[in-house]
């Protein structure tokens, strides 16, 4: 086993006041984006724009890791320079997506499994030769009526044990990703239940492929009401219902989570993570950061509409939500960070 280069990795990933940086979008959804804000739907706008972040001056004060794509690790700056080589000029630590997307899961009507073993130990060596140090695979589960069932827990999260464990075995450390999606009309108690359910899980097969949880980190959803619940719930309410979740499910022994944004607005996704840092710090036996894609780059997308021209302001943006999470991870960030 490769422990202590997992290990290695891991802490390195979760250094002080940094995060991670999700830029692993798969095609489809980059080009979502784009279409909304008016941009072409092309292999060169998709380069640009990561060519754009890859080049934010001072990323790296607060950005350990960047998660890319598979477009995305085998493209080029315009002037050739490799964006992977970059990021490792920069002290960014590489990282790439690895799941193929989600599927429908038969017999279970609404529910989702994540697709992608087979082939997946030759990938991951390619990847690695590239340059990759960790890996990303994210499972999504959906409250509704009856749902999860007992069945869409299991298999997601097999899956994601056995992708963790292929991970250890090439010497990438998995960022293992259960989301419990927002969309729907639920409580925040029930988000606080089925996470809860999920993280169990999750952890249980985790245990069963033998994989070192010391050499991994989770990406979890926070604590949330779902986006169409009536009772939205204060941003001290979700710290306390998402650290109390994880006390519970995330043994001690992994050395950091690093929340996904799924949706949540730019300043409330900051907000969240500095009110758990605030607040429980002294508790937690994990640090606590980030690896958000949504409440990191948007800001800096809309800015930018892909027009040369606003370049600089995009950038701006981007350096700016990347120094409010950095803050939000120490439990220093304030709200007038945001005023210009
Ligand atoms: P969001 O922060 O936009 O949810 O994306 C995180 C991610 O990596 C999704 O897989």
């Amino acid at each position: 086993m490769n422990e202590q280069q997992l290990i290695a990795t891991a802490r390195s990933l979760m250094q002080a006041g940094k995060g991670l940086l999700a830029m692993d979008e798969s095609n489809p959804t980059c080009n979502k984006r784009f279409a909304k804000l008016g941009i072409p739907q092309t292999e060169e706008a998709r380069r640009a724009w990561r060519e754009l972040i890859l080049t934010t001056p001072g990323l790296s004060e607060f950005i350990s890791g960047a998660i890319l794509y598979d477009e995305t690790i085998r493209q080029s700056k315009n002037d050739g320079t490799a964006f992977i080589k970059l990021l490792m000029e920069a002290g960014i630590v590489p990282g790439i997506k690895v799941d193929t997307g989600t599927k429908d899961l038969a017999g279970h009507p609404g529910e989702k499994i994540t697709e992608g073993l087979d082939g997946l130990r030759e990938r991951l060596s390619e990847y690695r030769e590239m340059g990759a140090r960790f890996a990303k695979w994210r499972a999504v589960i959906s409250i509704g009526e009856g749902i999860p069932s007992r069945g869409c827990l299991e298999t997601n999260a097999h899956a994601l044990a056995r992708y963790a464990a292929l991970c250890q075995e090439t010497a990438l450390v998995p960022i293992v990703e259960p989301e419990v999606l927002m969309e729907g009309d639920h409580t925040l108690e029930q988000c606080a239940r089925v996470t809860e359910a999920v993280l169990h899980t999750v952890f249980s097969q985790l245990y069963l492929q033998g994989v070192l949880f010391e050499g991994m980190i989770l990406k979890p959803n926070m604590v949330l009401p779902g986006k169409d619940c009536p009772i939205q719930a204060g941003i001290e309410d979700v710290a306390d219902a998402t650290v109390s979740c994880l006390l519970r499910a995330v043994p001690g022994a992994v050395p950091g989570v690093a929340f996904l944004s799924g949706g949540q607005n730019a300043e409330l996704a900051s907000a969240r993570l500095n009110a758990m840092n605030a607040r429980w710090r002294s508790r937690m036996p994990w640090d606590l950061t980030f690896s958000f894609s949504r409440a990191i780059q948007q800001p800096a997308l809309d800015a930018w509409k892909g027009q040369d021209v606003n370049r600089m302001a995009a950038q701006k943006a981007l350096y700016h939500r990347a120094k409010c999470n950095s803050m939000a991870r120490r439990g220093e960030y304030r709200g007038e960070m945001e005023k210009p």
